[in-house]
């Protein structure tokens, strides 16, 4: 890792601070024209607009931007990146009228997911989520969650959660891991939830924080799943050992998900599609993060979020691609960003903070990454667009020419 000039950047568009940007501070961004960022040793050290910095003396590697936009790195702080398979044939099934509980409640969807991630060696969901990342980080990701719940018992999700840390390790993108063993009830506990429960609460996540293998413990709070006593139970389990409490919250049915945000201090609340106004409230005193999924929505052709609610009511929202192989097959962000102007009707400067630094604090990484200012690791996007406007219109093409990941270039299209 050396020095690195960014210049002749057209607009640089960025959020500042860190920590979650929420109320009217969501849409407040900082725009700077004809800009530079300097880079060393993969944290920004310098940023400006009009002349260069004097670095006489230095040999100094220049990255010219060729007037485009340049945002800080996207953060995908919600994504299922491991798994074993995919669900091409649940595809039919959606269209002669299955529901997404229907076809869970048949043993498809999660649980089939589950017998091929059982399956799967560990170095091939390694391959696979690797090229996964990679194909996020050429879209402009450069941070991103990922989370197990694939596994349901002891041995496969601390496969998944060791696949997760590896990938941290060994890809160029931060990745934050989260421990999601109460995403189902598996098959072999049908008629034993509580064996499941207390498989979860008493040996995984012990075994999980021993290796301190995740960060952070969410569950699957949804009608059929489990309930918010039960996702209580799961999360202060986690608490107990260190793990910081995520909710999937109100996808489907309000079972109580986002209400459950105060009560154990979740971080962030996920999905949140039919998140009720007391949810929205709760999320706001516990300071939660929204961590809004359109992608889903739109795939399972359901409604969106009350995102622009949340926002008004001072609730911090972000927006994750959700990636998984049955809710939502897609990993573009890009498209994330649409759907957060024309479905949640947010601003693009509220789009941006929510798949940046709103993203970054809804995983616990807004001090390092999520706005380009000094101190902040040196990850950057530069754009084949002119303004933000343009890349919340545009659609369905990769529009991130340039992506810069600690200082050093991930990606270069310019
Ligand atoms: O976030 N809702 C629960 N989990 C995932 C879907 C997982 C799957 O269907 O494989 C989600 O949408
Ligand atoms: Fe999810």
């Amino acid at each position: 890792m050396g020095i690195l000039l960014i210049h002749n950047i057209g607009l640089l568009a960025t959020p500042l601070g860190n920590s979650a940007r929420r109320g009217a501070d969501q849409g407040t961004i900082q725009l700077r024209k004809n800009a530079w960022v300097l880079m060393n040793d993969g944290v920004i050290v310098g940023v400006g607009d009009g002349p260069l910095p004097d670095l006489s003396g230095y040999f100094v590697p220049m990255l010219d931007a060729k007037g485009h936009l340049a945002t800080p790195g996207l953060v995908d702080a919600h994504t299922h990146l491991v798994f074993g398979g995919w669900r091409q044939n649940e595809l039919a099934q959606k269209l002669h009228g299955a529901t997404y509980l229907d076809i869970l409640a048949q043993g498809g969807g999660i649980l089939s997911t589950v017998t091929a991630t059982r399956q799967a060696t560990e170095e091939e969901l390694f391959e696979k989520a690797r090229a996964a990342l990679d194909e996020m980080m050429f879209m402009g990701v450069t941070t991103a969650e990922a989370k197990s719940g694939y596994g349901l018992d002891m041995e496969t999700e601390l496969k998944q959660l060791r696949v997760i840390r590896r990938l941290g390790e060994e890809h160029p993108l931060d990745v934050a891991a989260t421990f999601l063993g109460g995403h189902a009830v598996p098959a072999e506990y049908k008629n034993d939830r509580e064996g499941y429960l207390r498989l979860v609460c008493r040996e995984v996540i012990p075994a999980v924080a021993g290796e301190k293998l995740a960060t952070f413990c969410d569950v699957f709070c949804e009608s059929g799943v489990f309930s918010a006593p039960e996702s209580r139970r799961i999360l202060e389990a986690g608490k107990r050992y260190g793990l910081i409490p995520k909710i999937h919250a109100d996808e489907i049915e309000p079972i109580g998900g986002s209400q459950l945000t105060e009560v154990v201090g979740a971080i962030s609340a996920e999905h949140l599609i039919v998140c009720p106004p007391d949810g929205i409230a709760a999320m706001a005193r516990a300071g939660t993060v929204a961590c809004c999924l359109p992608a889903t929505s739109f795939y399972l052709g359901s409604t969106y979020a009350p995102a622009r609610d949340m926002v008004n009511a001072g609730v911090a929202v972000a927006m994750a691609s959700d990636f998984n192989p049955g809710s939502c097959p897609s990993l573009n962000l890009q498209f994330v960003m649409n759907l957060g102007c024309l479905k949640y009707k947010l601003t693009p400067e509220e789009v941006l903070t929510a798949v940046t630094l709103n993203g970054a604090a809804a995983i616990g990484m807004a001090d390092k990454v999520g706005s380009v200012e000094v101190g902040k690791q040196g990850d950057l996007v530069i754009w084949d667009a002119p303004d933000l406007d343009y890349i919340c219109y545009r659609m369905g093409s990769n529009l991130a020419k340039t992506v810069v990941k600690k200082g050093e270039i991930v990606k270069n299209a310019v």
